[in-house]
């Protein structure tokens, strides 16, 4: 039992030459075995958080904290955070030339276990998870996300999870570009993580679709860099059906 705390966590980017603030303190606890989805409208700072949560360096944490057992995430590197059992599937994911993805995962695996994965079994379960996200045998030989469509990348970063077993597991609008098959396989990859491992996960989504495939615990309501209404998943359809509006519209006076 695992527990990922946010607590008032304030984020800054550098814009246009001065520091612009984006997440205005947000507060957020996953357990593992626990699903909880993000909604809120764009540039509310969804994949901020996502960002600040992995360690990316253009975002500057000027307030709060974020502790995964208690120990300090902010103070970690982005190798510890992974080793400490963080995994980010990125909105955008980025281009390894010159890395296959049968590499980039033998070596991710390694790095985060501290040992080599024993070949055998490895290979076995590589082609397993492969198999389950209906990926081509070809894909491990070519290069990470170079000219893989929107829906490669995608199914790649749930096979990364898959194979990683991260304790905790940010996606990032992994929907976003899916047709209905390819929904339906990444939210069965992503149920196969919910259940075989306890983790927790974030699900960072525009839609309710795919929540019909992954029901989440909780729904959390993001709005201009804070969580502005939490509820249960009653909560995604009553969004779907009347938008964010009530949200933004400023109060009276
Ligand atoms: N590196 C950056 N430089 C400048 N501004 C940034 C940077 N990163 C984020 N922002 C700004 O912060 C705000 C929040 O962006 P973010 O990507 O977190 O939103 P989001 O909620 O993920 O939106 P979407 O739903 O469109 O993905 C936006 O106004 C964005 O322009
Ligand atoms: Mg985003």
């Amino acid at each position: 039992m695992a527990t990922l705390e946010i607590r008032d966590l304030h984020v800054s980017v550098e814009a246009d030459g001065g520091s612009k603030e984006i997440l205005r303190g947000v507060d957020l606890t996953i357990r593992s075995g626990e699903t909880h989805a993000i909604m809120g409208p764009n540039g509310s700072g969804k994949s901020t958080l996502a960002y600040s949560i992995a360690g990316h360096p253009k975002y500057e944490v000027t307030g709060g904290s974020v502790t995964l057992d208690g120990e300090d995430v902010l103070e970690m590197s982005v190798d510890e955070r992974a080793r400490a059992g963080l995994f980010l599937a990125m909105q955008y994911p980025v281009e390894v030339p010159g890395v296959t993805v049968s590499n980039f995962l033998r070596t991710a695996k390694t790095a985060i276990d501290g040992e080599a994965p024993k070949l055998r079994t490895w290979v076995k379960d590589v082609r397993s998870a492969m198999e389950g996200l209906r990926m081509d045998a070809s894909f491990a030989e070519r290069n990470v996300n170079e000219g893989f469509s929107g829906g490669e990348k995608k199914r790649h970063e749930i096979l990364q999870m898959e194979l990683l077993r991260p304790k905790f597991a940010i996606l990032d609008e992994t929907d976003s570009g899916l047709d209905v098959d390819a929904l339906k396989v990444v939210s069965e990859g992503v149920n196969r993580v919910r259940q075989g491992n306890d983790v927790g996960m974030l699900l960072i989504t525009h839609y309710t679709r795919i929540l019909r495939y992954i029901t989440p615990d909780f729904v959390h309501v993001f709005v201009d860099g804070k969580v502005a209404e939490q509820g249960g998943p009653e909560l995604a359809d009553a969004l779907e059906e009347s938008g964010y509006d009530r949200f933004l519209t400023p109060a009276a006076g």
